[in-house]
Parts: structure tokens; sequence; C-alpha cells
């Protein structure tokens, strides 16, 4: 059995990619996918993630919704980068999953109390359910074995000059969530920046010639469209899997010990994260901070498990 996990998402196109390859990747054993508002409303993100498990065939493994807003500041989403449905491009149909009734912090805390080995955590999104979950049972804490979040960035941010989205649309739970004391791995732009779904990336997707393979391909077309529009990206950055790829093989995202600190209070920086590189502040580390990505391992894998998820379906 691979190492168990539960993502949190916001679907999301990359989000998307993040969960076949975590159940299509037999180094990993996908326990639930939890949802958060984010990339799009609650609604939105959690249908999505009932899409993405239909035609995944995904049907084993249970998914929560979890919360509709950050802890503070208002929702705001990114229909501009994911579309009015949070995953625009393939006509999806019908869900053919539903979703269980919990809450997704209560499906989380059942899991992780029950499960009989420390479970990890692969948040993929604002960090409003995973804050709530530490906040709401700090009992839960030891049986964390980790969390490895896409998330940050130790440069830019994409929502504002200095903020990544996940972090700028809740910084509070992002705090929380970096000063909890969990063994933490933060995937940030720096280096998801380096999965560049190019054109040569989205013809093997094609090439599986099954209809997830295209299905892929048509989220990293629609993706594609938009970073060229909004960011001038020759292709489009799939983040997310990035963080489920360090789960599956280490050796795939290469970190570096760090502290990290949210920014709540910049009037211009505001859900920055300061990634201390250098250790210039004498702060003890509290996050491994990913730095390069093994382009070829990480798309050998992604395109693997949906291969394999492809021919489990047809
Ligand atoms: O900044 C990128 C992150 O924000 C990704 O997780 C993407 O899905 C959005 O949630
Ligand atoms: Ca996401």
């Amino acid at each position: 059995m691979g190492v168990p996990i539960i993502i949190d998402c916001d679907p999301g196109h990359d989000d998307a990619l993040a969960i076949m390859l975590a159940a299509g990747d037999p180094a990993v054993d996908l326990l639930a996918v939890t949802t958060v508002a984010g990339n799009q409303t609650l609604e939105k993100t959690t249908l999505n993630a009932r899409r993405v498990c239909t035609v995944a065939g995904i049907r084993d493994v249970p998914i929560a919704a979890g919360c509709d807003r950050p802890l503070v500041e208002p929702l705001r989403v990114a229909g501009d980068v994911h579309g009015e449905s949070g995953l625009d491009g393939p006509d999806f149909g019908a869900p053919e999953v539903d979703v269980v009734p919990e809450h997704a912090v209560e499906l989380m805390y059942r899991i992780l109390t029950e499960h009989p080995e420390p479970v990890t955590l692969v948040p993929t999104a604002p960090l409003t359910n995973v804050a709530l979950l530490l906040t709401r049972y700090p009992d839960v804490v030891p049986r964390i074995r980790e969390i490895v979040l896409m998330g940050g960035s130790t440069e830019r941010g994409n929502t504002t000059p200095a903020a990544e989205f996940n972090v700028c649309v809740d910084p509070e739970a992002a705090d929380i969530v970096f000063r909890s004391g969990v063994p933490l791995t933060m995937c940030g732009l720096n280096v998801t920046h380096q999965a560049l779904a190019t054109p040569d990336v989205v013809a093997r997707f094609t090439g599986l010639d099954t209809p997830l393979g295209r299905t892929c391909a048509e989220l990293m077309t629609f993706f594609g469209g938009t970073y060229r529009r909004l960011f001038g990206f020759r292709a489009p950055p799939l983040h997310d899997p990035v963080a489920v790829a360090r789960v599956i093989d280490p050796e795939i995202v290469h970190c570096t010990e760090a502290h990290v600190a949210v920014e709540l209070h910049g009037r211009h920086t505001r859900g920055a994260t300061v990634v201390d590189l250098h250790g210039t502040l004498g702060r003890p580390a509290n996050a491994r901070v990913a730095l390069t990505l093994d382009q070829d391992l990480f798309w050998d894998r992604l395109v693997a498990a949906v291969e394999r998820l492809g021919r489990d379906r047809s």
C-alpha cells in the first residue's frame, strides 16, 4: 500500500490533475478528497471534484465539502483563470459520484483518528479547511504524518505582486498552518512554474488515446489559454500535482529547510510567504521549501497515472 493521503482542493484545472495523480499512482493511497472555496465557490469546486472523480473512474474515495469562505477575508475566486465553472474546457456531463454528508473537516478528523497510521495532508487550495481542523482538533496533530501543500512562493506572487493565490485568499489560515508545528513542505510558485504543460506534454496525454487522456489535454489547453492571456506564459504551470509528486517520490521535488512566515499586515504584501532561505532572521526552520522539480520524472509519473486510470475505465 502507498503513503496514505487526503487531498484538500479547489478544482481547478491543476487540482483535477493532482487528484488523478494521487488516484492513479500506486505510491500513494488516496483516502479522501475534500473541497474548499478558492478557484471558484464551494458549490462549484465540489461539483468539479465529483466531475473529476467520475471521468477518472475514482468511485471508492469519499468526497466531502468544507468551508465556503476564508476565515477573515471575503472570498475571492479565480474565474478569470479557471472559468465560470472553475473547470472550463471539457464537457464533463453529469457527475456519477456524490459527496458524503460530513463536513470536510469532520471527515478529515475521522480518517486521521481511525486510520492505522499517520496520514499526509495534501492541500492544493486556500488552507481554510486545514486551519479549521488544526484549531478545532489540536489532538489530531500526532496523526498527521506531514502537510505537503501547494501554496506560497519564495519569489513573487501571482494574485498580488507579493502573494500567491492559495495563501492570498486566506492568509490567516495559512498563518495558522505555517505556525502549527506540523511537519510541513511548501511547494510554491517558484517550483510549480517548472511544471509547464508544453505542447509536447499535452501530446503525451492525447497520445494515450483514451477519453481521460483527451479530457486532460482539454483541461491543459484551456488552462494554457488563460495563462497565455493573463500572464504571458508559453505553457500553463500545473501547480497542484507537484505537491502530490513530492509525496510519491521526494526525488521528484528537491527541498531545503527554511523559516517561512505569512505576512498578515503589510499594506502591499499581505498574503506573502516570507521565506528565509539564508537564515538571516535566526529563526528555526518550520518548513521544507521546494526549490527544483525533476520535470522528466514528474511528467512520466503523471502521464502513467492518467494512463492507468484511463485503462481501468476503457
Ligand atoms: O496559485 C496557484 C494555486 O491557486 C493552485 O492551487 C491553483 O489551483 C489555485 O488554487
Ligand atoms: Ca488549487
